[in-house]
């Protein structure tokens, strides 16, 4: 088949609009509830994605299994099928397909953390005991032998085809293989019928080859997870030109240890970033393990959570308490720069045209951080104020002090004034009494300015007596 779909056209309309897989719903348009999920697998294994954010650009070397594909051929039901039934998972039914699909993923992959499993599927109506009743009920099941894909061909095993998205290779799958061109033109209804969404889009295969094509083409779009990008094309509307997936760059996807700490590429996802985490610094694991969903940390990138500059992601403060550099390229000129310098203003970053991200060094050291997130729910939810705090003492004295805060300035922003505050001996009132020298926060629909001030208090507080950790979150 040929390649007949722009690559900046979402999964969900390209599944829902051109395949009439209506299976996989519209809930939010915005990877926060889950009614889309669907299973893609590669190379790396299966994992549970959100369609609605998710372009065809992204999908090259992936099958993808719809809610379709969760029965057997012969219309056998999934053992989480049946448990739904058995445990009266569904009631209205518009978020169950979405489950049983995030469900039959964690099934398949073994996990039984099912409140983490399912932190990314919202139900409206039944409540989700009965769901996570179902989801135990299934766990001794075997795996269904439809369920286990084989990866579509990897890079260097086209086909030599034309290209495109294409008809199931098992059934209720659909598998991308665009030929692995490094270009993909937009052709086809999907460019026709929406010209918001059409554009060309480039696969580079290595940062080389990234790097001399954004160098000449400085104001292309660069797409990684797609958890931001997305939301600007299905909420804001936006016509994004021309764009980059740096999905296929699996050199800006290795996490290395160096002479000076541990090299982190761009586009290592949440997903392996917790886990790169647990046993380094296990506080700033646990602020992971509440970044978006399982679906949003498979997708998002620590170099999208950079570079978008955003006030409130929660890598930032974490890297920044931690002294971590980030590297930055722009064709073959490399320059590496504290983190916290790369943010200079609301909206402005230390990054020239045709630059960008390539990976984040954190030096090695003893786990002295302590993060702290606060949204108004516990999952799924962008921080309201994060605050990440290293603190060396020796005694009951302070010897080192780095603190970094998101949510209270137009960046994510050192505590300079408290630090300086807690090296002097000073007490934790004084420390406290400093942040208003360190911060102005703002009142938003997150949060009040007041409410900001009073919450990162309370974190200084905590830093301070680092106290027992709260019951949910990991033991350091
Ligand atoms: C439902 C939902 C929940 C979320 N929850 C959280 C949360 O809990 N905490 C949080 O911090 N964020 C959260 N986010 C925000 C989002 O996940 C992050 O900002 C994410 O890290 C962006 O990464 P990405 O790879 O998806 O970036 P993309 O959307 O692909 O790109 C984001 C921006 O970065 C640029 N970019 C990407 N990679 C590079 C690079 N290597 N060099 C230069 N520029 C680059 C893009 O051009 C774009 O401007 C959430 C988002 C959603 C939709
Ligand atoms: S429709 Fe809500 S996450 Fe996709
Ligand atoms: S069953 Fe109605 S939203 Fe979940």
């Amino acid at each position: 088949m040929a390649a007949d779909v722009a690559p900046t056209a979402t999964l969900l309309d390209w599944l829902r609009e051109t395949r009439g897989l209506t299976g996989t719903k519209e809930g939010c348009n915005e990877g926060d509830c889950g009614a889309c999920t669907v299973i893609a697998t590669d190379a790396d294994g299966a994992r549970t994605l959100n369609a609605c954010i998710l372009f065809m650009g992204q999908l090259d070397g992936m099958a993808i299994r719809t809610v379709e594909g969760i029965a057997g051929p012969d219309g056998a039901l999934h053992p989480v099928q049946q448990a739904m039934i058995d445990h009266h998972g569904s009631q209205c039914g518009f978020c169950t397909p979405g489950f049983v699909v995030a469900m039959a993923a964690a099934h398949l992959n073994g996990r039984t953390d099912h409140d983490d499993q399912l932190a990314g599927n919202l139900c409206r109506c039944t409540g989700y005991a009965p769901i996570r009743r179902a989801a135990e009920a299934a766990e001794a099941a075997p795996v269904p032998d439809w369920m286990r894909d084989a990866p579509v061909k990897g890079a260097e095993g086209s086909d030599g085809s034309e290209g495109g998205a294409k008809e199931a290779p098992s059934h209720g799958t659909v598998s991308a293989d665009w030929g692995h061109r490094d270009s993909l033109a937009a052709t086809g209804a999907s460019a026709q019928g929406d010209p918001g969404r059409a554009g060309a889009g480039f696969r580079p295969r290595n940062a080389d080859a990234l790097a001399g094509w954004y160098a000449q083409n400085p104001d292309a779009v660069l797409i990684a997870g797609a958890t931001d990008v997305g939301l600007w094309v299905t909420k804001g509307l936006r016509d994004l030109g021309q764009v980059a997936f740096l999905n296929g760059v699996t050199d800006l996807q290795r996490i290395e240890q160096g002479p000076d700490g541990l090299r982190i590429g761009a586009g290592v996802t949440m997903t392996r970033m917790l886990e790169a985490m647990t046993d380094r610094h296990p506080s700033y694991a646990e602020l992971i393990r509440r970044y978006g969903s399982v679906q949003v940390r498979n997708a998002a990138t620590l170099g999208g959570n950079i570079a978008n500059g955003s006030p409130i992601g929660d890598n930032p403060p974490a890297l920044i308490a931690l002294s971590a550099m980030l590297h930055l390229r722009r064709g073959d000129a490399r320059r590496s720069i504290p983190l916290e310098d790369f943010f200079v203003d609301y909206g402005r970053q230390d990054r020239g045209p045709g630059e960008f991200v390539e990976a984040v060094t954190i030096p090695d050291g003893p786990d002295i951080l302590r993060c702290y997130k606060l949204s108004k729910r516990f999952d799924q939810d962008i921080s309201a104020v994060c605050g990440c705090f290293a603190i060396a003492r020796d005694g009951g004295r302070v010897t080192a002090a780095r603190i970094a805060f998101g949510g209270m300035a137009g960046i994510p922003k050192r505590a300079r004034a408290v630090e300086d505050v807690l090296l002097a001996g000073g007490t934790v009132a004084e420390a406290q009494e400093a942040l208003a020298r360190d911060f102005t926060p703002l009142s938003d629909m997150r949060a009040s300015a007041a409410y900001r001030i009073e919450a990162a208090r309370g974190m200084i507080a905590r830093a301070c007596a680092d106290s027992p950790l709260h019951v949910l979150e990991v033991q350091p």
